[in-house]
């Protein structure tokens, strides 16, 4: 492999910038296990601001944020209507079975659904069904390739889940890119949740952590799961001041990673073989090499690697490429030419 790799795994491989790290140092700290880490509780008041709730908890990952909220919500038992192929289910090591004792139902096909789904999903609360409790959104969402869930259908969705006795939760890992590319503000597509989780070490380049929004009553609640789970830090101000100033620099150039992903699908497009998942709406392109000539998805992915363009199997014919802030549109545009030379070496 090169020495410098375009790295399209995932918006999470980006590493602090000068400025970030200058922010870190400075950062002012207390004991947060005390609720006295003024980084922290600056961060955590300009979260819950920017998604328009009442209250935000600091915790190290969105896999955290995302179980903490699910036993927020939940009771062993419980079932909860989730898209395909949602991260809470596929990805967070059947954290939702383990910790919250859940079962999942898939609702719709490709990651967004509709109240139709949701109705043929749901179970009511009688002695021989797991009831229903919990409706679960992702935005962007994974598994569809960065879509955008349609705010007419994020408001279906939850006038479905108040008329059924349903929770919601909104995982917006990437909801920061869902509203710089809808033009719609934070607090609006988290509107009409009961919590949300995001994630700052995503597109918007901190090294680590995420937050859980909600009510007080809600926060609360998740706080002490926070404990369960090992998630309370100390001097976690340095790591806050890292969001905070991922907030003010990185959140509105999300808009050049956009851009830059259309750019690597127009010329991944011309890859003989290759079908690129549409539409492209934020940071992600999904492609599936169709061509059976072609080898299959990890293959190509350990070819693509040793050509200096490292890209993720999702599948057994499907890939992922992630665009973020540490390759620009001319390295995401070299990397698909790299791949258009793969597929049409057939090798
Ligand atoms: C949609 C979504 N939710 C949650 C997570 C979990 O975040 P973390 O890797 O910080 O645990 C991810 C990670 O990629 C994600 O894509």
């Amino acid at each position: 492999m090169t020495a410098h790799p375009i790295d399209l795994r995932s918006d999470t491989v980006t590493k602090p910038s000068p400025g970030m790290r200058e922010a870190m140092a400075r950062a002012e700290v207390g004991d947060d296990v005390y609720g006295e880490d003024p980084t922290v509780n600056a961060l955590q008041d300009r979260v819950a601001a920017l998604l328009g709730q009442q209250a935000a908890l600091f915790v190290p990952s969105g896999s955290m944020a995302n179980q903490i909220a699910l036993k927020g919500h939940t009771q062993p038992g419980d079932d909860v209507l989730i898209g395909e192929g949602s991260h809470n289910w596929l990805y967070e090591a059947g954290a939702g079975a383990i910790i919250s004792g859940v079962q999942f139902t898939f609702c719709g096909r490709g990651g967004l659904y509709e109240p139709a789904d949701l109705d043929a999903g749901y179970k009511a609360d009688d002695h021989s069904s797991a009831p229903s409790r919990l409706v679960w959104v992702e935005n962007t969402s994974n598994f569809a390739g960065g879509r955008i869930w349609p705010q007419p259908q994020v408001e279906a969705v939850c006038a479905w889940a108040r008329a059924h006795g349903c929770g919601t939760h909104l995982d917006g890992a990437r909801l920061w890119n869902a509203a710089v590319a809808s033009g719609r503000p934070p607090a609006e597509l988290a509107a009409l949740f009961e919590s949300v989780s995001v994630c700052l070490s995503k597109g918007l380049g901190a090294p680590v952590g995420s937050l859980v929004a909600g009510t007080r009553v809600f926060i609360r609640r998740v706080h002490r799961w926070r404990k369960v789970m090992g998630g309370g830090m100390r001097q976690a101000g340095i790591l806050a001041a890292a969001g905070l100033y991922a907030l003010e620099h990185n959140l509105i150039r999300l808009a050049q990673d956009h851009e830059s992903a259309r750019r690597f699908a127009e010329v991944l497009r011309t890859a003989p073989g290759v079908r690129v998942a549409d539409p492209v709406e934020t940071n992600i392109v999904l492609f599936d090499l169709v061509d059976l000539r072609l080898p299959a998805a990890a293959d190509f992915a350990a070819r693509a690697r040793e050509r200096g363009v490292l890209v993720n199997p999702v599948g057994a014919r499907r890939l992922r490429a992630v665009t973020h802030l540490d390759v620009d549109a001319a390295a995401a545009c070299r990397g698909a030419e790299i791949l258009c030379e793969l597929a049409a070496s057939r090798s």
